[in-house]
């Protein structure tokens, strides 16, 4: 009885990671599964080993247990080479049904997809405590979602901006390492259907590591090529007022861009389609459902007045003082209305 709400508990947190967009245990694309395939083969090696370490363990236990009236020393034993040979045999071979596997998908993985003219070659960059993406064939850049078509081999290179960091989308691939001394880590990313996936930095990196998420959008190949094409067109030009034009060139554009040229902070094309300020982290307890322009613009405007607040240990400037309201409210309005017409479909999910 007292057991009771322990399992309740554990059954709980096992609910908890099910979530299917963050979940190794619900496997979207080839590596995830292959990486799924080889947790349950080392899950049930194991099962079998505790079964029987614990069988007989109990067994012996009970069978020869000291009986009423049993007064003498029972016969001392010293060595038995048979046994002692299967428990060196037994361990091995499981070893190597372990290993055999192991090997063979580390180099699988390993494969470099970055040649493949089928593939889309993105290269990713931890900075702290964002990701930015940039579609090298593409002359895409951008930060927080990544978008790509399903079915195909995303090619990934992966680099730090400053420290360590670790590239994980638990339910398709991961999760590698970005490294300071500049060398370049390589991975492949697919995922077998349209969907979204969350991502996660899986190193730690600082204050805010826990809130370095991003999304990877999975969507069919006419969307991605929508996509594509409004990335590559013309940035969204500001309506009315240029004076909040200005003022947006001044304070925002110094360290962001809006084409897709790179830049110290994250990109901000598109903001609107990501339906989340600074990554995911303002949104996270709506990210399941559609999220209102009015949040969308709130946190935005609190993001930018108290990033420190938000996400902390992060690069952000506060801006307070610098920006009227109005140029606040013009600055807020023209980011969240920035929604690419691709995305609108997908994003409805
Ligand atoms: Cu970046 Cu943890």
């Amino acid at each position: 009885k007292r057991l009771l709400p322990l399992f309740a508990g554990l059954v709980l947190l096992l609910s908890a990671c099910g979530r299917s967009d963050l979940s190794t245990l619900n496997p979207q694309g080839p590596v995830a599964d292959k990486q799924f395939d080889l947790m349950l083969l080392a899950i049930t090696i194991m099962t079998i080993v505790v079964v029987a370490v614990f069988g007989i363990a109990i067994y012996v236990v009970i069978r020869y247990r000291r009986r009423p009236g049993q007064e003498e020393i029972p016969k001392q034993i010293e060595g038995n080479h048979k046994l002692e040979v299967i428990w060196t045999v037994i361990p091995i071979l499981l070893l190597i049904i372990l290993a055999v596997p192991t090997v063979k998908y580390v180099f699988a993985f390993a494969e470099d997809y970055s040649g493949d003219p089928d593939a889309v070659n993105v290269k990713v960059t931890g900075h702290q405590f964002w990701w930015e993406f940039e579609y090298t064939d593409l002359g895409i850049n951008t930060a927080h979602d990544l978008v790509i078509p399903k079915g195909k081999k995303i090619a990934i290179e992966l680099r730090t901006a400053d420290v360590l960091h670790s590239f994980w989308v638990p339910a398709i691939a991961g999760k590698m390492d970005t490294n300071p001394q500049g060398n370049v880590n390589k991975m492949f990313i697919e995922a077998y259907e349209a969907g979204l996936y969350r991502g996660k930095c899986a190193e730690f990196c600082g204050q805010s590591h826990a809130l370095m998420e991003f999304k990877v959008k999975s969507v069919s190949e006419e969307t991605f090529k929508a996509w594509v094409a409004e990335m590559k067109a013309e940035p969204k030009a500001f309506e009315g007022d240029l004076k909040v034009a200005e003022s947006f060139k001044q304070n925002c554009l110094t360290c962001h861009a809006i084409d897709n040229a790179p830049a110290l902070g994250p990109n901000l094309k598109g903001f609107g389609s990501r339906e989340a300020v600074a990554g995911i982290m303002l949104n996270r307890e709506t990210a399941d459902e559609p999220i209102e322009q009015a949040v969308v613009e709130e946190h935005l405007r609190q993001w930018i007045t108290e990033p420190q607040k938000v996400k902390p240990g992060n690069t952000m400037p506060a801006f307070k003082e610098q920006l009227s309201e109005e140029e606040l409210d013009g600055i807020v309005k023209y980011l969240a209305e920035y929604k690419l017409e691709s995305l609108k479909e997908f994003n409805k999910q």
